[in-house]
């Protein structure tokens, strides 16, 4: 399996330019799986000498590893504990230190569902309470046409499924079909492409110095081999700020608890990060 692997790794690096020899093995096989049914193939090794052959192929199985689905408030759970108790006691926080801004990171945002989310959450804290506290959510993506969704913030209906309908009446303009976020949480939202795998930058540039209290990096680690895993979180630990709340996705709990993280509650993907400098 291992070599059918670095094969199909090395003819798609050759034809495509992307080394996906980053994603764990499991997710690969399983995508390589899931080809060889769509195109009827018999074996592995079938379709590895269509693969050989095919430039298109190997574009093909390059473009179904990254993942982009999403949805509003993702893992309920999470969610709820972010408004009842982690957003609020933040915003309490910062009050008390007379600081003026609540910095948040959705750095895997796709198609913008967790970054809206997250603004209508610090909305609603802020609509009921007396201080002059503002937020400020940055989003990225690495894949410059959910960064495009993202900025265009439109939805159709059933992607707004979760979104109960008060919330749907404050937060979005009906458009026809499809449902705009409103300017209300859109002039609060900064989306851009960033790759957190790029060596060049250790936090988006939209964000100037990253100083982020919370980041969201949820349904991505578990696509990719534990060195990159760890590297996206060395590199988030550096732009927080001194100690931060990262939020992962459910699956995800596992590699933080793996490497000495703890859960701020039990079952929450909410883990307590401390800044590193270097
Ligand atoms: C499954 S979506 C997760 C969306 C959202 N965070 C959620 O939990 O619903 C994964 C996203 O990660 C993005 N992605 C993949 N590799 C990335 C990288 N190296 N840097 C930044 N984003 C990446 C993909 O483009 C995709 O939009």
């Amino acid at each position: 399996m291992e070599s059918l692997l670095s094969e199909v790794v090395s003819y798609v690096l050759r034809e495509s330019g992307e080394d996906i020899s980053k994603y764990d093995d499991s997710f690969l096989l399983k995508s390589i799986e899931k080809r060889i049914i769509t195109l009827g193939v018999h074996s592995k090794r079938e379709y590895l000498s269509l693969l050989i052959s095919s430039k298109e192929e190997c574009l093909a199985l390059n473009g179904t590893l990254t993942v982009c689905y999403s949805e509003f408030f993702r893992n309920s759970l999470t969610f709820a504990y972010l408004e009842k108790l982690v957003l609020p006691a933040l915003f309490s926080f910062k009050n008390r230190l007379k600081q003026k801004e609540i910095r948040i990171w959705s750095a895997a945002c796709a198609s913008g569902q967790e970054a809206y989310s997250l603004a209508i959450l610090c909305e609603e804290l802020i609509a009921t309470s007396t201080s002059v506290l503002s937020y400020r959510i940055i989003a990225t993506d690495i894949d410059p046409e959910q960064v495009e969704k993202a900025e265009k913030g439109v939805y159709s209906t059933d992607m707004v499924g979760n979104i109960n309908l008060k919330r749907l009446h404050n937060y979005f303009v009906k458009q026809g079909d499809n449902y705009l976020v409103s300017k209300k949480i859109k002039n609060r939202v900064f989306v851009s492409q960033f790759d957190l795998l790029s060596k060049d930058a250790y936090c988006p540039p939209s964000s100037i110095f990253g100083d982020f209290d919370i980041v969201f990096c949820s349904n991505l680690l578990f696509y990719f081999k534990p060195l990159y895993r760890n590297s996206i979180i060395r590199k988030i630990s550096k732009c927080i700020s001194a100690d931060a709340y990262l939020v992962t996705g459910e699956t995800e709990r596992a590699f933080m608890f793996e490497l000495g993280f703890t859960e701020v509650f039990p079952n929450s993907a909410i883990f307590q990060m401390t800044k590193k400098d270097k």
